[in-house]
């Protein structure tokens, strides 16, 4: 047991789904309420399903667990449970993913998801001390004229996001066929971030950068794969928000010791710690911290400089990056 574990710094989360917050618990609890018959027995039947063998084999189970989410207090509770956890853990600032159309292609109306989830933002500084942005992400498995047409809503209704996101399943679903969306999200003055490098190639990062301008790139893990992406993202401090819990889980590094933290702390790139779907990856961000730390002896110094990272590389004003760092 080890004794000296440092605490988590005061950080940002900015790579979190409010979708893959969702605790086994509280889609029971959810699924009572609304009078739905969900296809596991009991919470250890459900428990039992969360070994995942790479990012598709988790998807079909997030998209599965969703369908508990039906009214705006559903995902209003969804977001404050993260919140208080996220609290606890150290963050102050959150920037979190909801996917839109997972909940569109399920009839429930984008005023009912973003709406709740919005409730629980407004008052997060207050009631929990933590400032927080909503991206919208997108579905790179779904048409992009599905995600114009949802964007176009988004815009129409006075959305209260601060940028796009592209998530779901990656390989052969690259950020290319996307640049009319991203290029629509920058006229309207959106910010953008795009998953990319989490299973697919490191021309998936190069492509979200040079063709949809994303501003952070989520995981970006597979960039060790090209010495040149390397040394382009150390140069241009191009943001990855690394998971490094999700890609054991999700089986995208072999295992935790296998990771590639260290080694991208070494050349030098911006990365920052998330939890991308805590509730499925055993694993909240003080998690994904303590985690690397036990594993890696990462210093105090080096921690410090994770947190410094999410902090910088977040879309928080000037005046509130002050603030936290
Ligand atoms: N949606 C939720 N979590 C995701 C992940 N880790 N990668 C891609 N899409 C996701
Ligand atoms: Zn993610």
């Amino acid at each position: 047991m080890p004794v000296d574990l440092l605490p988590t710094p005061p950080c940002a989360e900015l790579h979190l789904h409010i979708e893959g917050t969702l605790e086994p618990e509280l889609i029971f609890e959810l699924a009572a309420r609304n009078g739905l018959d969900l296809p596991y027995d009991s919470l250890e039947d459900l428990r039992a399903r969360y070994r995942f063998t790479d990012l598709q084999s988790f998807l079909d189970l997030y998209y599965s667990n969703m369908d508990v989410l039906r009214t705006e207090a559903d995902f209003t509770d969804m977001t404050r449970a993260y919140l208080r956890r996220a609290s606890a853990a150290g963050v102050r600032h959150v920037e979190m993913m909801m996917d839109p159309q997972a909940h569109l292609v399920r009839g429930v109306p984008l005023s009912v998801s973003v709406g709740g989830v919005w409730a629980a933002l407004a008052r997060s500084e207050e009631e929990f001390g933590i400032s927080t942005e909503l991206i919208a992400a997108f579905l790179r498995d779904h048409p992009v004229a599905e995600a114009l047409e949802v964007l176009e809503e988004l815009l129409a209704m006075g959305a209260p996001i601060i940028g796009i996101g592209l998530d779901s399943a990656e390989v052969g679903n690259p950020p290319s066929s996307f640049i009319d969306l991203y290029r629509r999200a920058r006229e309207a003055g959106l910010r953008s971030v795009a998953h990319a490098g989490e299973e697919g190639p490191p021309a998936y990062i190069e492509e979200a950068l040079d063709l949809l301008q994303a501003d952070r790139i989520d995981h970006g893990i597979r960039c060790l794969d090209d010495p040149d992406l390397v040394d382009r993202l150390v140069r241009e401090k191009v943001p990855l928000t690394v998971c490094p819990l999700s890609n054991v889980r999700l089986q995208a590094v072999p295992g935790l010791a296998e990771h590639p933290l260290p080694r991208m702390l070494e050349h030098g790139l911006n990365i920052s710690v998330n939890s991308d779907d805590p509730a499925y990856f055993d694993g909240y961000v003080d998690d994904n911290f303590r985690a690397v730390q036990e594993t890696f002896g990462l210093s105090r110094a080096q921690l410090a400089l994770l947190a410094a990272n999410s902090i910088e590389a977040s879309f928080a004003s000037a005046g509130r990056r002050a603030e936290l760092l």
